[in-house]
């Protein structure tokens, strides 16, 4: 039955796991198959050629083990790849990015939008045209946190050095004075605690997940995917390198939904 298959949902690590949290909260029916893709990390700093190798391998291994649809839990192949490939295949593939903008132009009040992301997102400017496209009054800053992604995948998500870059990455936009943060990539949620100590209680934190992860559930339901078995859901943890602190800095978040990861090879 097409209901039962898993959605696939890959990132260059553990960054996707935070839209993995939102989807056992919102979907806690589904099954699912996660990839990470940590022989590639970070993503953020590879080019257009390299992101689309990795997005067609990784989406033609998920169609292998017939997803219903792809969630790219991703802010990088969400704002670099997968616009032009969502319609080479014939499941739905949904990003973070049209989220994120979307749930960012609904909350500003004043109007001013920072977005913090990898160096390859801000480069696409993906966050802004998506922004503008809603609503083109608003102004928009995006800052690149190239420290971000290796703090986080070691782990390392509070302390000096991760609070110094949170404070050098973020004081730029609190001088432009933005009321909405994005985080515009997915391991960026993990800094929740430290961006907050920073930035206070004023402004909006925009995670993207809880917006993509309600556009998922609708185009399921739209196409009556919707898993509404009462059998248990299955989740499957694979990783193309390092899979030892995926398995530690992972569980910290999603505790133990992840019992065990397998390492495969894409190339
Ligand atoms: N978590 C990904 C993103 O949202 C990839 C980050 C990286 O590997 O640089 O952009």
């Amino acid at each position: 039955m097409d209901k039962l298959k898993p959605i696939g949902i890959f990132d260059s690590g553990i960054g996707g796991l935070t839209v993995v949290k939102t989807l056992i909260e919102k979907l806690p029916q589904e099954s699912f198959i996660y990839f990470g893709d940590t022989a590639h990390l970070p993503y953020g700093d590879k080019t257009r050629d390299q992101l689309f190798g990795y997005a067609y391998s990784i989406i033609d291994f998920m169609r292998k083990k017939h997803v219903k649809a792809i969630i790219v839990a991703c802010g990088t192949h969400s704002a670099v790849t997968l616009p032009s490939i969502t319609e080479e295949y014939d499941f739905p593939i949904l990003g973070v990015v049209k989220a994120g903008a979307k749930s960012a132009a609904r909350l500003t009040r004043n109007g001013k939008i920072g977005v913090i992301a990898t160096q390859a997102t801000v480069n696409s400017l993906a966050y802004t045209k998506n922004i503008k496209e809603i609503n083109c009054h608003l102004d928009i800053y995006e800052v690149a946190c190239p420290r971000f992604v290796p703090l986080i995948e070691a782990g390392r998500l509070e302390g000096e050095e991760t609070r110094k870059a949170v404070e050098e990455y973020i004081s730029p936009l609190l001088r432009r004075n933005i009321d909405t943060l994005v985080l515009g990539c997915t391991h960026y949620p993990f800094l929740t605690p430290v961006i907050r100590e920073f930035i206070g209680d004023k402004i909006i934190l925009v995670d993207p997940a809880w917006e993509t992860v309600e556009e998922m559930k609708d185009i399921l339901k739209g196409q009556d995917l919707l898993s509404d078995s009462g059998i248990l859901p299955e989740h499957k943890f694979y990783v193309s390198g390092d899979d030892s602190s995926f398995y530690e800095v992972g569980k910290r978040l999603i505790g133990d939904v992840i019992d065990r990861v397998e390492r495969i090879n894409l190339d």
